[in-house]
Protein backbone atom coordinates (compact mmCIF):
# COMPACT_ATOMS: atom_id res chain seq x y z
CA UNK A 1 0.00 0.00 0.00
CA UNK A 2 2.76 2.17 0.77
CA UNK A 3 4.74 1.20 -2.30
CA UNK A 4 1.98 2.20 -4.14
CA UNK A 5 1.24 5.52 -3.04
CA UNK A 6 4.91 6.72 -2.67
CA UNK A 7 5.74 5.56 -6.41
CA UNK A 8 2.35 7.53 -7.59
CA UNK A 9 3.57 10.61 -5.88
CA UNK A 10 7.07 10.49 -6.23
CA UNK A 11 7.92 8.38 -9.37
CA UNK A 12 11.60 6.83 -9.02
CA UNK A 13 13.92 10.13 -8.42
CA UNK A 14 13.80 11.58 -4.83
CA UNK A 15 14.61 15.09 -6.32
CA UNK A 16 11.01 14.56 -8.21
CA UNK A 17 9.41 16.09 -4.61
CA UNK A 18 12.75 19.25 -4.96
CA UNK A 19 10.69 20.64 -7.69
CA UNK A 20 7.79 21.12 -6.29
CA UNK A 21 7.24 24.09 -3.91
CA UNK A 22 5.90 22.15 -1.02
CA UNK A 23 8.82 22.22 1.57
CA UNK A 24 7.52 19.43 4.01
CA UNK A 25 5.68 16.83 2.29
CA UNK A 26 5.16 13.30 4.01
CA UNK A 27 3.11 10.26 3.12
CA UNK A 28 1.58 7.42 5.06
CA UNK A 29 4.10 8.80 7.87
CA UNK A 30 3.21 6.61 11.06
CA UNK A 31 5.46 6.12 14.48
CA UNK A 32 4.43 4.22 17.29
CA UNK A 33 6.02 3.53 20.64
CA UNK A 34 4.78 0.20 21.91
CA UNK A 35 0.81 0.38 21.54
CA UNK A 36 0.68 4.37 21.31
CA UNK A 37 0.17 5.20 17.59
CA UNK A 38 2.12 8.26 18.37
CA UNK A 39 1.43 9.00 14.67
CA UNK A 40 -0.94 7.58 12.07
CA UNK A 41 -0.71 7.74 8.02
CA UNK A 42 -0.05 11.37 8.07
CA UNK A 43 0.01 12.79 4.66
CA UNK A 44 1.50 16.33 5.17
CA UNK A 45 2.02 18.85 2.58
CA UNK A 46 3.30 22.46 3.14
CA UNK A 47 3.81 25.15 0.24
CA UNK A 48 7.52 27.45 1.07
CA UNK A 49 6.35 30.80 2.45
CA UNK A 50 3.37 29.32 4.81
CA UNK A 51 2.60 30.23 8.45
CA UNK A 52 1.28 26.27 8.74
CA UNK A 53 -0.37 25.50 12.76
CA UNK A 54 -0.08 22.17 13.51
CA UNK A 55 -2.61 22.24 16.53
CA UNK A 56 -4.21 19.56 18.85
CA UNK A 57 -4.55 18.48 22.28
CA UNK A 58 -1.61 16.96 24.44
CA UNK A 59 -0.66 13.73 22.81
CA UNK A 60 -2.00 13.81 19.49
CA UNK A 61 1.37 13.22 17.44
CA UNK A 62 2.13 17.00 16.58
CA UNK A 63 5.97 16.88 18.55
CA UNK A 64 6.62 13.17 17.37
CA UNK A 65 6.09 14.49 13.38
CA UNK A 66 8.29 17.33 14.11
CA UNK A 67 10.78 15.23 15.64
CA UNK A 68 10.56 12.59 12.45
CA UNK A 69 10.99 15.31 10.13
CA UNK A 70 14.00 16.58 11.92
CA UNK A 71 15.43 13.10 12.30
CA UNK A 72 15.42 12.72 16.00
CA UNK A 73 13.38 9.31 15.34
CA UNK A 74 12.57 7.61 13.04
CA UNK A 75 8.81 6.52 11.55
CA UNK A 76 7.83 3.53 11.32
CA UNK A 77 6.43 3.63 7.62
CA UNK A 78 5.84 6.47 5.24
CA UNK A 79 8.45 9.00 3.91
CA UNK A 80 9.48 12.37 4.28
CA UNK A 81 10.67 14.94 2.50
CA UNK A 82 12.15 18.78 3.83
CA UNK A 83 13.39 21.24 1.18
CA UNK A 84 12.84 18.20 -1.40
CA UNK A 85 15.30 16.03 0.24
CA UNK A 86 14.25 13.30 1.93
CA UNK A 87 14.21 12.98 6.01
CA UNK A 88 16.64 11.79 7.29
CA UNK A 89 19.54 11.91 5.45
CA UNK A 90 20.13 13.98 2.65
CA UNK A 91 18.58 17.32 4.51
CA UNK A 92 20.90 19.76 4.91
CA UNK A 93 20.31 20.81 8.38
CA UNK A 94 21.88 24.30 7.81
CA UNK A 95 18.61 25.37 5.69
CA UNK A 96 16.06 24.26 8.91
CA UNK A 97 15.67 25.70 12.08
CA UNK A 98 14.42 23.65 14.86
CA UNK A 99 13.14 25.20 18.13
CA UNK A 100 12.19 21.51 20.35
CA UNK A 101 9.52 21.67 22.82
CA UNK A 102 11.92 20.71 25.45
CA UNK A 103 14.85 22.95 26.37
CA UNK A 104 17.55 22.53 24.25
CA UNK A 105 19.83 24.86 25.21
CA UNK A 106 22.67 25.33 27.69
CA UNK A 107 21.96 26.45 31.18
CA UNK A 108 25.97 26.82 31.99
CA UNK A 109 26.46 29.20 29.12
CA UNK A 110 25.17 32.78 28.86
CA UNK A 111 22.74 33.75 26.16
CA UNK A 112 24.76 35.14 23.98
CA UNK A 113 27.50 31.83 24.29
CA UNK A 114 24.50 29.79 23.16
CA UNK A 115 23.61 31.55 20.21
CA UNK A 116 27.38 31.45 19.53
CA UNK A 117 27.50 27.98 20.06
CA UNK A 118 24.46 27.25 17.66
CA UNK A 119 25.85 29.73 14.98
CA UNK A 120 29.33 27.66 14.77
CA UNK A 121 26.94 24.14 14.32
CA UNK A 122 25.52 25.94 11.18
CA UNK A 123 28.84 27.42 10.36
CA UNK A 124 27.94 30.92 10.90
CA UNK A 125 31.00 33.38 10.90
CA UNK A 126 31.72 35.74 13.33
CA UNK A 127 30.36 38.80 11.39
CA UNK A 128 26.75 37.21 10.31
CA UNK A 129 26.90 36.12 13.90
CA UNK A 130 27.19 39.41 15.36
CA UNK A 131 24.60 40.85 12.75
CA UNK A 132 22.19 38.30 13.42
CA UNK A 133 22.68 38.57 17.30
CA UNK A 134 21.47 42.11 18.03
CA UNK A 135 18.50 41.35 15.92
CA UNK A 136 17.68 38.41 17.49
CA UNK A 137 18.30 39.77 21.38
CA UNK A 138 15.95 42.37 20.40
CA UNK A 139 13.01 40.07 19.30
CA UNK A 140 13.34 38.20 22.08
CA UNK A 141 13.50 41.12 24.07
CA UNK A 142 16.87 39.91 26.29
CA UNK A 143 19.53 42.61 24.87
CA UNK A 144 19.93 43.36 28.55
CA UNK A 145 20.76 40.05 29.68
CA UNK A 146 22.59 39.06 26.74
CA UNK A 147 26.20 38.18 29.13
CA UNK A 148 23.69 36.65 31.68
CA UNK A 149 23.76 32.69 32.28
CA UNK A 150 20.61 30.38 30.92
CA UNK A 151 20.50 29.49 34.46
CA UNK A 152 19.84 32.64 36.01
CA UNK A 153 16.67 33.45 33.43
CA UNK A 154 12.86 32.37 34.21
CA UNK A 155 11.26 29.69 32.24
CA UNK A 156 10.31 31.94 29.76
CA UNK A 157 13.60 34.35 28.81
CA UNK A 158 15.02 30.25 28.67
CA UNK A 159 11.92 29.84 26.39
CA UNK A 160 12.96 32.85 24.12
CA UNK A 161 16.43 32.21 24.00
CA UNK A 162 15.51 29.10 22.85
CA UNK A 163 14.19 30.22 19.81
CA UNK A 164 16.58 32.54 19.26
CA UNK A 165 18.79 29.78 19.06
CA UNK A 166 16.49 27.98 16.47
CA UNK A 167 16.90 31.01 14.41
CA UNK A 168 20.21 32.24 14.32
CA UNK A 169 21.20 30.82 11.05
CA UNK A 170 18.41 32.26 9.38
CA UNK A 171 16.97 28.89 8.33
CA UNK A 172 14.66 28.59 5.34
CA UNK A 173 12.70 26.14 6.81
CA UNK A 174 11.94 26.61 11.10
CA UNK A 175 10.13 24.15 13.16
CA UNK A 176 9.15 25.65 16.30
CA UNK A 177 7.18 23.60 18.50
CA UNK A 178 5.21 25.40 20.86
CA UNK A 179 7.26 28.67 20.40
CA UNK A 180 5.19 31.05 22.71
CA UNK A 181 4.33 28.92 26.20
CA UNK A 182 5.32 30.60 29.18
CA UNK A 183 5.47 34.23 26.72
CA UNK A 184 3.45 36.80 27.86
CA UNK A 185 0.78 38.17 25.72
CA UNK A 186 2.96 41.38 24.18
CA UNK A 187 5.71 39.24 23.60
CA UNK A 188 3.88 36.47 22.27
CA UNK A 189 2.30 39.27 19.94
CA UNK A 190 5.89 40.30 19.19
CA UNK A 191 6.97 36.84 18.08
CA UNK A 192 4.38 37.00 15.29
CA UNK A 193 5.24 40.18 14.58
CA UNK A 194 8.89 38.18 13.75
CA UNK A 195 7.13 35.41 12.05
CA UNK A 196 5.09 37.53 9.46
CA UNK A 197 8.94 39.00 8.73
CA UNK A 198 9.82 35.71 8.04
CA UNK A 199 7.18 34.99 5.71
CA UNK A 200 7.84 38.14 3.76
CA UNK A 201 11.06 36.64 3.13
CA UNK A 202 9.95 33.87 1.71
CA UNK A 203 10.83 31.42 4.79
CA UNK A 204 8.33 29.00 5.82
CA UNK A 205 7.38 28.54 9.52
CA UNK A 206 5.84 25.37 11.11
CA UNK A 207 4.80 25.67 14.23
CA UNK A 208 2.62 24.09 17.06
CA UNK A 209 0.01 26.00 19.67
CA UNK A 210 -2.16 25.64 21.98
CA UNK A 211 -3.44 29.25 21.87
CA UNK A 212 -6.26 29.32 18.92
CA UNK A 213 -5.77 33.12 18.30
CA UNK A 214 -2.40 32.11 17.23
CA UNK A 215 -3.74 29.34 15.18
CA UNK A 216 -6.34 31.76 13.55
CA UNK A 217 -3.43 34.02 12.24
CA UNK A 218 -1.69 30.96 10.34
CA UNK A 219 -1.90 30.56 6.86
CA UNK A 220 -3.06 26.69 7.03
CA UNK A 221 -3.93 24.81 9.87
CA UNK A 222 -3.71 20.99 10.33
CA UNK A 223 -5.80 19.84 13.30
CA UNK A 224 -3.94 16.83 14.71
CA UNK A 225 -5.91 14.17 16.76
CA UNK A 226 -5.19 10.61 18.18
CA UNK A 227 -2.21 10.88 15.37
CA UNK A 228 -4.13 11.40 12.67
CA UNK A 229 -4.94 14.96 10.93
CA UNK A 230 -8.88 15.25 11.00
CA UNK A 231 -8.61 18.64 9.29
CA UNK A 232 -6.45 20.66 7.44
CA UNK A 233 -6.73 23.65 5.34
CA UNK A 234 -6.68 28.03 5.70
CA UNK A 235 -8.43 28.97 9.20
CA UNK A 236 -11.11 30.50 7.42
CA UNK A 237 -11.51 27.76 4.90
CA UNK A 238 -12.17 25.39 8.03
CA UNK A 239 -14.87 27.56 9.10
CA UNK A 240 -16.72 28.02 6.73
CA UNK A 241 -16.16 24.26 5.77
CA UNK A 242 -17.66 23.16 9.05
CA UNK A 243 -20.23 26.51 9.64
CA UNK A 244 -17.80 27.51 12.71
CA UNK A 245 -16.90 30.34 14.42
CA UNK A 246 -14.02 29.44 16.69
CA UNK A 247 -11.52 26.83 15.54
CA UNK A 248 -11.96 25.18 18.85
CA UNK A 249 -15.22 24.47 17.26
CA UNK A 250 -14.20 23.65 14.18
CA UNK A 251 -11.95 21.08 16.03
CA UNK A 252 -14.78 19.40 17.98
CA UNK A 253 -16.96 19.21 15.30
CA UNK A 254 -14.51 17.68 13.25
CA UNK A 255 -13.51 15.43 16.21
CA UNK A 256 -17.17 14.53 16.95
CA UNK A 257 -17.50 13.74 12.73
CA UNK A 258 -14.54 10.88 13.62
CA UNK A 259 -16.08 9.43 15.97
CA UNK A 260 -19.42 8.92 14.56
N1 LIG B 1 9.55 8.74 23.36
C1 LIG B 1 8.31 8.31 23.57
N2 LIG B 1 8.09 7.11 24.17
C2 LIG B 1 6.84 6.64 24.37
N3 LIG B 1 5.73 7.29 24.03
C3 LIG B 1 5.88 8.50 23.43
C4 LIG B 1 7.17 9.07 23.18
N4 LIG B 1 7.00 10.27 22.57
C5 LIG B 1 5.68 10.45 22.46
N5 LIG B 1 5.00 9.39 22.97
C6 LIG B 1 3.53 9.22 22.98
O1 LIG B 1 3.07 9.51 21.68
C7 LIG B 1 1.84 10.24 21.73
C8 LIG B 1 2.01 11.53 20.97
O2 LIG B 1 2.87 12.39 21.72
P1 LIG B 1 3.40 13.78 21.16
O3 LIG B 1 3.88 13.58 19.80
O4 LIG B 1 4.35 14.31 22.17
O5 LIG B 1 2.07 14.64 21.12
P2 LIG B 1 1.83 16.22 21.22
O6 LIG B 1 3.08 16.92 20.84
O7 LIG B 1 0.70 16.44 20.28
O8 LIG B 1 1.45 16.48 22.65
C9 LIG B 1 1.51 10.41 23.19
O9 LIG B 1 0.63 9.37 23.57
C10 LIG B 1 2.85 10.25 23.87
O10 LIG B 1 2.71 9.77 25.19
MG1 LIG C 1 4.15 18.33 21.88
Amino acid sequence: MMEERKTKDFPRSDSASGSSDQVVRTIGLSKSFGEVRAVADLDLSIPRGCVYGLIGPNGSGKTSTIRILNGLIRANAGRAWLLGEEVPVHVNICRIGYMPQEMAIYAELTVLENLELFAGMYSLNKESLAQRADALLDMIDLTERSDSLVSTLSGGMKHRVSLACALVHDPELVFLDEPTVGVDPELRMGFWDHFSDLKRAGKTIVLTTHYMDEAVRCDRVGMMRLGRMIAEDTPRGLMESTGETHLEDVFLHKAREGSA
